[in-house]
């Protein structure tokens, strides 16, 4: 799978991807991320990308022409499956979201920043909106880093057997049992017997 992220603020997601199953992940060439600045498409030499809105209101709005000429230049280049925006008001992330779009080739992911896209790109190219929770971050590039992550891990060959995805919490719609790990005995409060019984199934 391929993800193109387009940015204001590519310094947020250059650890995300670095580390743990992501970094995991495009080592064995199973997943690449691109984070493209949108400066790069700027509308003139000051790197403007955002202009004020409409009608009045505090908080700048993304322009659209940097926007689409990013989304068409890079549209050349990859057959998007999804080109997807992260926004507070977008449908709320989950595990079948991430499950479906798991099974996706090319993916673009947009993030807003300040108060948002122009409405003329959602309209226009977006084709998912998507929302990690009902409260309001920055920008979308957190919301990128943990879409990606979801999504990235549900790779096949990503994870091995004994970090499965299968068994992860809400993977069956039941949330995963509470785990243990040495030693059994924590300052008085022990490891459940069914666990020590070694009877796996029960
Ligand atoms: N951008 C700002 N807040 C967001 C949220 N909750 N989900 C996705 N993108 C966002």
């Amino acid at each position: 799978m391929h993800i193109d992220i387009l940015t204001v603020v590519p310094e947020l997601l250059t650890s995300p991807f670095e580390h743990s199953i992501m970094k995991r992940a495009q080592d064995k060439g199973l997943l690449t991320v691109q984070v493209h600045h949108l400066r790069k498409w700027a509308v003139n030499e000051y790197g403007q990308v955002d202009d004020y809105q409409y009608g009045g209101g505090a908080g700048m709005v993304m322009m659209c022409e940097p926007l689409a000429n990013a989304i068409e230049e890079l549209s050349k280049e990859k057959n998007y499956d999804e080109i997807i925006y992260l926004t507070p008001d977008g449908e709320r992330l989950n595990q079948q979201i991430a499950n479906t779009l798991s099974l996706k080739g090319n993916l673009l992911m947009i993030c807003g920043h300040y108060k948002g896209i122009d409405e003329r790109i959602r309209q226009q190219y977006i084709t998912k909106e998507i929302s990690i929770g009902d409260y309001v971050l920055s920008g979308g590039e957190l919301a990128a880093a943990v879409l990606v992550d979801a999504i990235g891990r549900l790779l096949p060959g990503v994870l091995n057997d004994e970090t499965s995805a299968l068994t992860d919490s809400f993977q069956d719609n039941l949330l995963a049992p509470p785990v243990y790990t040495r030693p059994v005995d924590f300052r008085g409060n022990k490891v459940p017997d069914v666990l020590m019984s070694g009877n796996h199934k029960k």
